[in-house]
C-alpha cells in the first residue's frame, strides 16, 4: 500500500504517520508528499525522512485542471494508491476525485458537520462548546462533507484556554489518524 500525504502546514500529521509506518503500526509506505505552500515546515520534514516531494500553489499554473493534472502525474510517478490530506488547505477536484475513488482521506479538528472550514478550534473555544473532537472522513468535493469515518470527543474542561485544546486536539489527532488510516487501508484490501 503506497499513500501520498498532502499538506499545507506545519505537518505534525505527517509526522505522525510516518512515524507510524517507520514503528509498523501503519503497514504502508509514505511513497510522497505533495505541497501546495513553499513555506511550509512539512517540507522539511519530508527532506528529512527522504520522501520524495513536490511543492506547486495553483496560481503558478495556468489553471486550475493543469494544476491537479501536475499533481496526477506526480502520484502516478510515484504509484500511490491513497491520498491521505493532513493539514491541506485546498479542496480536491474532480479530476483527483475521479482518479481516487473512496481513497482520499482527511482529519478535522472538530465533530463535523460542527464546524467545518478554518479555524474549527478556535470556533468551537470562543462559542463555549462544551464539546468538540476530531473526525476522519472521506474526501468528496465539499469542504469538509465527505462520510464520517471515526470521531473522537474532548470535553472542554472550566479552566483551559485555547492552547490547551489545540494540545488535547493534537494528540487525539496524532494517534487516531494513523490508527485510521490502518483499518481503512487494510478493510479496502481484504476486499480487493
Ligand atoms: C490539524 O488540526 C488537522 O486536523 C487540520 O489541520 C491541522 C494540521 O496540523 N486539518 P499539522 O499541519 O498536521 O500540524
Amino acid at each position: 500500500m503506497r499513500i501520498a500525504v498532502f499538506a499545507s502546514g506545519n505537518g505534525s500529521n505527517v509526522e505522525a504517520i510516518i512515524q507510524a509506518s517507520l514503528e509498523g503500526r501503519l503497514d504502508a509506505e509514505i511513497a510522497c508528499l505533495f505541497c501546495d505552500n513553499p513555506h511550509a515546515y512539512v517540507i522539511e520534514r519530508a527532506i528529512e525522512h527522504n520522501i520524495p516531494f513536490f511543492v506547486c500553489a495553483p496560481q503558478q499554473c495556468e489553471t486550475r485542471e493543469k494544476w491537479e493534472g501536475f499533481i496526477l502525474s506526480f502520484l502516478e510517478t510515484h504509484q500511490v494508491d491513497w491520498i491521505v490530506l493532513a493539514g491541506f488547505m485546498r479542496i480536491i477536484g474532480q479530476p483527483l476525485l475521479n482518479r481516487f475513488p473512496n481513497r482520499i482521506l482527511n482529519i478535522h479538528p472538530s465533530l463535523l458537520p460542527a464546524f467545518p472550514g478554518k479555524n474549527s478550534i478556535k470556533e468551537a473555544f470562543d462559542a463555549k462548546a462544551t464539546h468538540t473532537g476530531v473526525t476522519v472522513h472521506y474526501v468528496d468535493n465539499g469542504i469538509d462533507t465527505g462520510p464520517v469515518i471515526a470521531q473522537e470527543e474532548v470535553a472542554i474542561q472550566d479552566g483551559w484556554d485555547l492552547e490547551t485544546l489545540e494540545e488535547a486536539i493534537h494528540q487525539i489527532e496524532h494517534r487516531l489518524y494513523p490508527e485510521i488510516i490502518q483499518q481503512v487501508t487494510k478493510k479496502e484490501c481484504a476486499y480487493s
